[in-house]
C-alpha cells in the first residue's frame, strides 16, 4: 500500500520541493554527450501523476533491434544473450522517457531452414511456427518486453521486401552472372577459400562448405566501397566496439566484391520479382525484417509506411559474426535504395562452452529454459549481462553462475533490504521517521550514491552493462558496509539521540535501495518490482517511474512499508557423499513461482 494518498496525508514534515540533480553538469554533460543522451525529465516525487513525465515525445523513437533467430532449431543461451541485452537497453531507454520500439523476430527463410524442416518431417511453415513460437515463449520466461516480432514468412514483409528489391533494381545495382564456389549452409554465406580450414570447413561451423555453381542475380556491393569507407571515417560510432570498426574498415579496405542476392535452387524464399524461378538470398529478405517491423497493423504494407513508423534504426545489437552483413552489406543496400542508415551497430561476442561458440550447428548449446525455469529470469538475465563484458567474449560455468547470482542479488542486495526492514519493522512500526533528505543531510553516503548511478547511467548510455551492473551493486556493498559500522541495533537500544541516529540510518539504507531498484530495474525487472513493493509502493507507481527518480530525497517521513519478505532466494547446493576430496556439487532443482516471482530455494 502506500500509495499516492498516503504519501500526502502522512507526511509530517513540509513536502520536499522536487529537485534537479545535485551532480555537477559537468559530469553530466560528459556522459550525455554520446548520441543516445536523453533529455532528462522532470524529477517527480514517488506517486506523483506520471503524466507530464511520460509524455510522447515528439523527439524520434529509440529504434533498437536484435538479429532475426533463424528457426532451423530452437533458442538457446547464445540467442538469448542478445535478446536480453537488448531488452535492458530498451528498458533503460524508457526510463529515461524515451519512446522505444524494440524489435525482434525470426528469419525463416532459405536452404537452411528447408532442411531442417524436411528433417523434422514437418512442412517448412508448420516448422516454422513452432520454432518461432518457442522464441515467442522464451522471451515471456525471460521477461523480454519487446514492441514488434517479425516474422520473415509474413506477407507484410514479403511486400517490404520486393519493394526494395525493386528499387534496388531500378538504381541499377542488380545484375545477372553465373557464380561458382564454396558456400556454407550454416552461415548461409559463399566463403572465400582463404578463409577456410582443412578439408574446406567453415571455421564458424566445423562442416565443409559444398561447392555451388548458380546463375543468380548480384548486388554491385562493389559501387559502394568508397562512400562506404567515407561514412567509417566521418562517422566512427557507426561499429561499435572500436576494435570491431577495425575490422569492418579492413574488409572494406580489402576490397568489395558483388555478392549474389538470389538462389536458383532454394524454394523456400520470396520469389524474385523479376524472376518468378528464383527466390530473394535469406540475408538480402531478413535484413529489411528491421524495416518491415516498423509497420503498424492497420496499414497497408509499403516500404514508405514502414519507413514512416520511426526508420532509421537507433541500433542494431549483433553478434560478431554477422557483423559483416550489418556493417557492410546493409548500408551499402539502404543506400543504394535512398534511405536512412542507421544510427550504430554493435557487435557483441560470443557465449563459449568450453572456449567454443555456443551454437546449435555446434550443438553445445546451454538451454536458457532450464536456467530460467531453476533459477528465475531475474538471475539468467543478471549473470550474463554483469558477468560477460558486452563486446567479448564469455565462458559460462555454473558454480560460477550460483556464487555471482548468490553474492549479488541475494546478499549484497536482498538481505540488505530485509534485514533493514526488519530492524524497522522491530523498532520503528514500519514507518519511516523521516524524509530521506532530512535524514542524509550532510552524510557523505548520500554522495556516494549519488556519484554511483550517476556512473551507472553512463555505462548504461555506452552500452556497458556489466560496468552498470557494477556501479549499482557499489551501493548495495556501499550500504551493506554502512550499516555494519554504523550498526543502528545498538543505537536503538540506547535510545535518545543514538536511536534517533539508528532511525536516520534505516531511512539512508531505504532510501539507497529504492534507488537501487531503479538502476537495476533494466538488468533485473521482476527483482526490482520486488524491492519496489517491499519498499510501499504500487505497481503503477513503478511503471511511471524514470531515471529522474533515482534522485535522492524520494521518500517521506510516515510512509508505511510492508513486513519483510524476502525478494531474492539464495540458490542452495547440495554436497554429495561424505569424503571431501571427492566433493560433487549436485543444484537443487529450484522451482520459479512466477506470481511470486521468488526461486524457491
Ligand atoms: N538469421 C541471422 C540473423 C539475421 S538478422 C537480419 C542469424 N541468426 S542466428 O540465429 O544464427 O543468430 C542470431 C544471433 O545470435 C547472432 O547475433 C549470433 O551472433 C547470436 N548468437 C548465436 N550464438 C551465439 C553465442 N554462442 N553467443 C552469443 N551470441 C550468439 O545469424
Amino acid at each position: 500500500m502506500a500509495g499516492r494518498a498516503l504519501l500526502s496525508s502522512l507526511r509530517p514534515y513540509p513536502l520536499l520541493a522536487p529537485r534537479s540533480s545535485p551532480l555537477p553538469l559537468l559530469l553530466r554533460r560528459r556522459c550525455s554527450s554520446s548520441s543516445s543522451a536523453a533529455p532528462r525529465v522532470s524529477s517527480l516525487p514517488l506517486g506523483a501523476d506520471p503524466e507530464g513525465a511520460k509524455e510522447p515525445s515528439k523527439a524520434p523513437p529509440f529504434v533498437l533491434t536484435t538479429p532475426l533467430y533463424y528457426v532451423n532449431a530452437p533458442p538457446h543461451m547464445g540467442s538469448a544473450y542478445t535478446t536480453i541485452a537488448a531488452d535492458a537497453i530498451a528498458r533503460f531507454q524508457r526510463l529515461l522517457g524515451k519512446k522505444v520500439i524494440f524489435i525482434t523476430g525470426t528469419d525463416e527463410h532459405g536452404e537452411k531452414i528447408a532442411a531442417a524442416a524436411e528433417a523434422s518431417g514437418n512442412s517448412p511453415s508448420e516448422h516454422c511456427n513452432t520454432i518461432s513460437h518457442s522464441y515467442r515463449l522464451l522471451w515471456a520466461d525471460l521477461d523480454i518486453k519487446y514492441d514488434k516480432f517479425i516474422r520473415t514468412t509474413s506477407s507484410r514483409h514479403e511486400a517490404v521486401v520486393k519493394e526494395f528489391y525493386s528499387r534496388v533494381l531500378n538504381n541499377g545495382d542488380i545484375y545477372r552472372a553465373d557464380y561458382e564456389g564454396l558456400y556454407c549452409i550454416n552461415c548461409e554465406e559463399y566463403k572465400d577459400e582463404k578463409e577456410l580450414l582443412e578439408n574446406k570447413c567453415c571455421p564458424m561451423h566445423l562442416k565443409p562448405c559444398v561447392l555451388r555453381k548458380e546463375d543468380n542475380f548480384f548486388f554491385a556491393l562493389s559501387k559502394y566501397q568508397k562512400k562506404l569507407e567515407d561514412l567509417l571515417l566521418s562517422n566512427p560510432d557507426f561499429v561499435k566496439p572500436s576494435f570491431r570498426l577495425n575490422e569492418v574498415q579492413s574488409w572494406i579496405n580489402g576490397g568489395l566484391r558483388d555478392f549474389s542476392i538470389s538462389r536458383s535452387s532454394v524454394d523456400w524464399g520470396i520469389p524474385v520479382p523479376n524472376d518468378n524461378k528464383q527466390t530473394i538470398y535469406v540475408w538480402f529478405d531478413a535484413l529489411l525484417g528491421y524495416i518491415s517491423a516498423l509497420l503498424e497493423n492497420e496499414e497497408s504494407p509499403s516500404l514508405q509506411q514502414a519507413v514512416n513508423s520511426g526508420w532509421p534504426a537507433s541500433l542494431h545489437l549483433i553478434g560478431k559474426d554477422i557483423l559483416r552483413f550489418h556493417a557492410v552489406y546493409w548500408p551499402a543496400m539502404l543506400m543504394s535504395a535512398g534511405l536512412t542508415l542507421p544510427k550504430m551497430v554493435f557487435g557483441h561476442g560470443f557465449l563459449t562452452k568450453d572456449g567454443m561458440k555456443m551454437g546449435k550447428s555446434l550443438g553445445n548449446t546451454l538451454e536458457p529454459k532450464d536456467l530460467v525455469h531453476r533459477f528465475g529470469a531475474d538471475a539468467v538475465r543478471y549473470f550474463f549481462l554483469r558477468e560477460v563484458e558486452f563486446g567479448n567474449d564469455g565462458d559460462y560455468s555454473e558454480d560460477r553462475f550460483i556464487n555471482i547470482v548468490n553474492a549479488h542479488l541475494a546478499n549484497t542486495v536482498g538481505n540488505l533490504l530485509n534485514r533493514t526492514l526488519g530492524l524497522l519493522k522491530k523498532n520503528c512500526q514500519s514507518t519511516l521517521p523521516f524524509d530521506s533528505m532530512a535524514a542524509a543531510e550532510g552524510n557523505p553516503f548520500k554522495d556516494t550514491v549519488e556519484k554511483l548511478v550517476e556512473k551507472a547511467r553512463c555505462h548504461y548510455e555506452n552500452l556497458s552493462l556489466s560496468a552498470a551492473c557494477e556501479s549499482v551493486l557499489e551501493i548495495g556493498n556501499a550500504g551493506n558496509l554502512y550499516i555494519d559500522e554504523h550498526a543502528p541495533w545498538s543505537g536503538f537500544k540506547q535510545g535518545g539521540t543514538s536511536s534517533e541516529m539508528a532511525a536516520k540510518d534505516l531511512v539512508i539504507i531505504l532510501e539507497a535501495m529504492r534507488i537501487i531498484a531503479i538502476a537495476l530495474s533494466p538488468i533485473t525487472p521482476s527483482l526490482c518490482w520486488r524491492i519496489f513493493s517491499q519498499l510501499g509502493f504500487s505497481e503503477d507507481q513503478l511503471g511511471a517511474l524514470t531515471w529522474s527518480d533515482t534522485d535522492w530525497g524520494r521518500l517521506r517521513a510516515g510512509h508505511i512499508m510492508p513486513d519483510p519478505k524476502p525478494v531474492f532466494a539464495r540458490i542452495e547446493t547440495e554436497k554429495e557423499g561424505g569424503n571431501d576430496s571427492n566433493l560433487k556439487v549436485v543444484k537443487n532443482k529450484k522451482k520459479v513461482s512466477r506470481s511470486e516471482g521468488l526461486v524457491e530455494a
